[in-house]
């Protein structure tokens, strides 16, 4: 333990003693790595920049929805965590959605994407709210057209993909290799797990052990702290649920999957409220408090629940920042959007 420390010092005054930059870099190495049960998020690796930008413009084009008003964005907003902090979201023609949206970052952690996990992966998910009637409400051979009607994308695909056509699995891919993009790597969570001791306070620390004395870590556990499987809600208590979502059982056709849900990541958890599928906890103090009393069974003191919402604050790491991305004008051939369905 106290050679662990030395070490630890010593990493720290090198990198204090080594580096010009102001803003110290504590990153994961083998030697400061607390042994923890989770590790912390590595900043992301772009191996195709070029991808990347052409995926950003598409994740913040609305003329991929019918009524070109609605982006991914507008629900996954970067600006607010990658949700849009409704109880459920808002689709075309203002149709009421069915379930809370979980954010779009670190999202390329999940096990498989949706609530019910439905996609296998981030490009398979996103072909869907493109043609979702409650969502963006267009069609696949739509938003190919959209995209081929105007010259400076035809231009960006064929750099990217080397063929000048279009098609909506270029498409799906391009948004996905942007949104692998979307880590928080650098938490004071992060940091206290690579070393740093005044990263956390007394509270948060106390949350923190709490959260793993009392058995969140079974579920959400990894590096993104959830995401890793499909667990019931309302293990030891019935959850009263206020929406008809089944969970898991829509995809398996299993009855004992049913009103299973993705384990939530709890990253950035303090950005992406209200909580649950069904948007129905407002709070983090509300979230932690069903959790306990329903998949645990335990009943926290005020001052319990209130040290695991301050450890779960912790977990906000750095947002996605770039300049906004410019949308290229639509041409004279350009389809135009229909907002509203009369
Ligand atoms: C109208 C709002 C809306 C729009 C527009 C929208 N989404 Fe979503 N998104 C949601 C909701 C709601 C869910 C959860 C649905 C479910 O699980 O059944 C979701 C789920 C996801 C997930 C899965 C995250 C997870 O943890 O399972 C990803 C990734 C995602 N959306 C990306 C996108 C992309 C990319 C686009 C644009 C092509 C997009 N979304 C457009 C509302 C929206
Ligand atoms: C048996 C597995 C399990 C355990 C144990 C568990 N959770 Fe959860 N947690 C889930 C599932 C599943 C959901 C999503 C449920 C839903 O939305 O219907 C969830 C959702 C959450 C959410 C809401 C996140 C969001 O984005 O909506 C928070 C916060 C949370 N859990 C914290 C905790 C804490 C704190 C503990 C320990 C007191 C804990 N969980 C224990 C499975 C678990």
């Amino acid at each position: 333990m106290e050679t662990k420390k030395l070490v630890i010092s010593a990493v720290l005054l090198c990198l204090t003693a080594c580096t010009t930059d102001k803003k110290i870099e504590v990153r994961p190495t083998s030697e400061n790595l607390r042994n923890e049960p989770v590790t912390p998020i590595e900043p992301a690796v772009v191996e195709n920049p070029a991808m990347v930008e052409l995926g950003k413009k598409l994740f913040f084009e609305p003329r991929l929805s019918k009524s070109g008003f609605i982006s991914c964005n507008s629900c996954h907003n970067l600006s607010m965590g990658g949700s849009d902090n409704l109880k459920t979201s808002i689709g075309h023609n203002w149709a009421k959605g069915p379930i809370n949206s979980p954010t779009v970052l670190n999202s390329s952690m999940n096990v498989a994407q949706f609530w019910d996990g439905r996609a296998k992966d981030l490009q398979e998910q996103a072909g869907g709210p493109i043609e979702n009637p409650a969502e963006m409400a267009f069609t696949h051979q739509l938003a190919v057209e959209l995209l081929t009607s105007i010259p400076e994308y035809v231009a960006e695909f064929e750099d990217v993909f080397g063929t000048a056509s279009i098609d909506i699995d270029k498409v799906t891919r391009a948004i996905a290799a942007f949104e692998e993009t979307l880590v928080t790597p650098g938490s004071r969570f992060d940091l206290w797990l690579t070393g740093d001791d005044n990263a956390l306070n007394a509270e948060e620390l106390e949350g923190y052990q709490l959260f793993k004395s009392s058995g969140c870590m079974v579920c959400h556990n990894g590096t993104a702290l959830g995401g890793t499987s499909f667990q019931k809600m309302g293990i030891v208590k019935p959850y009263e649920a206020t929406s008809p979502a089944e969970g898991r059982s829509a995809v398996t056709g299993k009855d004992a999957d049913r009103f299973s849900f993705k384990v939530p990541t709890l990253r950035n958890v303090e950005l992406t409220y209200p909580y649950f599928h069904d948007g129905e906890a407002e709070t983090l103090a509300e979230a932690v408090e069903v959790m306990g009393r329903i998949q645990l069974g335990r009943t926290y003191t005020e001052e319990e629940n209130s040290n695991i919402v301050a450890f779960l604050k912790t977990l906000t790491g750095e947002q996605p920042s770039f300049m906004l991305p410019q949308l290229p004008p639509s041409s004279d051939e350009t389809p135009r959007p229909e907002p509203f369905d009369n």
